[in-house]
């Protein structure tokens, strides 16, 4: 006796086989690819959105310093401008200043983000600097932890001024750095001597 509804293994077996039967019959017609390049397609797609979200997600997510290590942090003091060598001063070494980094000429007070700029953070080479070239550039290297912009191309550009954007809106600004004129070293060399 098999009625009609009664569960039996080999029938539901059967029926899962139809199911499948019939996706991969849906698959190859609607995307003309064999169900295994469709599901590798699928793991692709799949791979890179979340390669791409974590990448966003770097730029969104708040700020690492604990609500009680932000609420124990002195006020921003302004310093309204400063050079860069004084601006060096801030860069972690002595625990009672804040740390300060700057971009594009504009200093931020950045210490409630000790976790990131802080001594042996990761990002601390940026401290005590305007590291504009080394975020538009998203590079480490010495030579672009200035905040020399010449020659930097569009997506960079771009890029610099998204940093800047986070930069206005999570940190205080406290000063900007005064541009001193470029000294000329032939002239200056020859008067010397
Ligand atoms: C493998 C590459 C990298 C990884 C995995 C990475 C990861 C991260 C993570 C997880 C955060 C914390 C995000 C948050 O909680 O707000 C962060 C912040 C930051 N990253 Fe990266 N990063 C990378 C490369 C870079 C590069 C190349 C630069 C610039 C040269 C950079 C500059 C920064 C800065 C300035 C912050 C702090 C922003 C702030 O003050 O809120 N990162 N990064």
């Amino acid at each position: 006796m098999n009625e009609e509804g009664d569960y039996h293994p080999r029938k539901s077996m059967a029926s899962v086989q139809q199911v499948w039967k019939a996706l991969e019959d849906a698959i190859c017609a609607c995307t003309g690819l064999s169900p295994a390049a469709f599901f590798a397609v699928v793991s692709v797609a799949f791979a890179v959105y979340y390669a791409i979200s974590g990448f966003f997600a770097h730029y969104s997510s708040p700020s690492p310093g604990t609500r009680e290590e932000m609420e124990s942090l002195p006020p921003p003091v302004q310093l309204g401008e400063i050079t860069g060598e004084d601006l060096k001063a801030y860069d972690g070494s002595d625990p009672k200043k804040p740390l300060l980094m700057a971009i594009k000429g504009q200093i931020y007070d950045v210490s409630q983000s000790r976790m990131f700029y802080g001594p042996g953070g990761p990002y601390a080479l940026f401290t005590g600097k305007d590291a504009s070239r080394a975020l538009a550039k998203m590079s480490f290297e010495d030579k672009d932890l200035n905040g020399d912009i010449s020659g930097l191309g569009p997506f960079e550009l771009e890029a610099l001024q998204d940093w800047e954007y986070k930069f206005m809106s999570k940190y205080v600004k406290v000063g900007t750095i005064k541009n001193i004129p470029k000294i000329d070293h032939h002239i200056s060399d020859h008067s010397e001597t």
